[in-house]
């Protein structure tokens, strides 16, 4: 299983990149097998991320690989001890979802648009902004998940979570593509009064 999800987190870091949903050094990915958890480690680009760019933490932190885990290996980790039911957290620097995360910060959502956004995410909530790889940025965001299946962070990205990294990844395509869909629509729907309020 450990080669299994190396090989996993290779594919979806390299997708993650050549589809817009983070760039130069953002972005890292995780699964969870049993009691261990396979992250991105720290410093690697997920464009370029190899099996030996993985690194391998137990459920308290501890380090088990030679490489050192994600400076963001609080927020998975809270992630996972709140939700069993999660396998994978993706957690990404997309463009669109960081400005209406950050437009959006006092509303606290996105506004959903698509029926699929609705089927698959029910709502997205905000977290606010907290330092990156701080322990306060982990359980904000892991208290602001909690029911929901992806988060917007106010001035930093997103977090999805799946049952396996598979679902997590597009999760996140469907949060990007939510954001920019909204973002569309605010611009171009400018001096339409009744329809904004519904953006905003
Ligand atoms: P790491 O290289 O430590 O994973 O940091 C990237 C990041 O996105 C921090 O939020």
């Amino acid at each position: 299983m450990s080669r299994i999800a190396k090989v996993q987190l290779v594919k979806y870091s390299h997708l993650a990149h050549e589809r817009g949903l983070t760039a130069a050094f953002g972005g890292n990915l995780s699964v969870k097998n049993e009691n261990l958890i396979f992250i991105k480690a720290t410093g690697a680009v997920m464009d370029d991320l190899l099996e030996g760019g993985v690194a391998v933490i137990d459920m308290d932190g501890r380090q088990l690989s030679g490489v050192r885990p994600s400076s963001e290996y609080r927020l998975h980790l809270a992630i996972y001890k709140r939700r069993p039911d999660v396998g994978a957290i993706a957690h990404l620097h997309p463009s669109y979802s960081i400005v209406a995360a950050t437009l959006l910060e006092e509303r606290g959502s996105l506004p959903i648009v698509t029926p699929e956004a609705e089927l698959y995410l029910r709502e997205i909530p905000i977290a606010p902004f907290r330092p990156a790889g701080s322990e306060e940025l982990a359980e904000v965001t892991a208290d602001v998940l909690g029911g929901y299946d992806a988060v917007l962070m106010a001035r930093h990205g997103i977090v999805t979570v799946g049952r396996s990294l598979r679902e997590a990844f597009y999760k996140a395509e469907l949060v990007e593509e939510s954001a920019k869909l909204w973002y569309m629509m605010r611009s171009g729907n400018a001096g339409n009064e009744r329809k904004n309020q519904m953006l905003t």
